[in-house]
């Protein structure tokens, strides 16, 4: 999320991941280091090495260029990289609305009906989505498909997200957006077109109408995120205005008894 990147100099935080131990059944932390987080490497090696978990995902800034280095240096783990994630954002404050680029799609806002809906098209979207866990061998990939349902599926129900849906001239769901709330502004956490209807402009079009809905409520500023080689997306929010502001990279360290 962004927030745990933006605006918190001080916090250098390992915390159990309960949802992703109970999934892949071993112990995995996080440590997320934010842009302008104030600890050296060598801190952030240290808190690294005194984490038990079998595995722990550390996301810090790519600018931290010789932190890889001391990672390795880590005897009792092993460590890669498994993604490089990259933010954009893009400022809604002159957002209006224009004609809608088809007039074949429209956008509504998903509630607890349209549950089986976004699960089938979760499953179907990030079916072969490149992404960090995919990088670690000792993780299944069924369960990291199934980490994907589960994160639209809670969404869909948090009364502090928003999940959108594109319709299509039948009203079958065909693309789907889950949106967060922060003080940052707003940040599309998952989101994706059914592999039948891609290539027709349908993401362009989920772009367009959930921007100026979100200006239509307030929303300053909307983030994304994603790997650095999904660059089909990358170019379609470049082509909607779009901005990089920052990349991360992602590491997973294991620990060489869990091996
Ligand atoms: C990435 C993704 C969202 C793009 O969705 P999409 O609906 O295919 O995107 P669009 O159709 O708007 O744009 C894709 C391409 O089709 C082109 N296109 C748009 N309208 C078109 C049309 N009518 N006919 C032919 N091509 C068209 C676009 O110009 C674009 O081409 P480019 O990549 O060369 O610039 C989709 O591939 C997807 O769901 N991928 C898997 C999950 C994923 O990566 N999610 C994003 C995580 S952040």
């Amino acid at each position: 999320m962004i927030s745990d990147f933006l605006g918190k100099p001080a916090d250098l935080n390992l915390k159990q991941s309960k949802i992703e131990s109970d999934r892949f059944g071993i112990s995995v932390a996080r440590m997320s280091v934010s842009i302008d987080c104030l600890a050296t490497d060598l801190e952030i090696v240290r808190v690294c090495n005194e984490s038990s978990a079998d595995l722990l995902i550390l996301r810090f800034p790519s600018s931290r260029t010789q932190l890889a280095r001391e990672l390795a240096g880590i005897s009792n783990k092993i460590a890669f990289q498994a993604d490089t994630l990259v933010y954009f954002s893009k400022d809604l404050r002159s957002i209006v609305e224009r004609r809608s680029t088809s007039e074949n799609w429209k956008l509504v806002t998903a509630t607890s009906k349209d549950e089986s809906s976004v699960i089938d098209l979760a499953r179907v979207v990030f079916r072969d989505y490149p992404n960090h866990y995919q990088s670690n061998r000792a993780l299944s990939s069924k369960l990291i498909l199934d980490g994907y349902v589960e994160w639209a599926s809670k969404g869909l129900n948090d009364p502090e997200k928003s999940t959108v849906i594109i319709e299509d001239q039948n009203s079958n769901a065909i693309a789907f957006a889950l949106v967060t709330f922060g003080e940052e502004g707003a940040e599309i956490e998952l989101n994706g077109v059914h592999p039948d209807f891609q290539n027709q402009g349908v993401y362009s079009s989920l772009l367009e109408l959930l921007m100026v809905k979100l200006a239509s409520q307030n929303v300053e500023k909307l983030f994304i995120s994603t790997q650095i080689q999904n660059t089909k997306v990358i170019k379609a929010w470049i082509k909607a205005g779009f901005t990089l502001d920052f990349s991360l990279n992602t590491f997973h360290l294991v620990s060489r008894q869990s091996v």
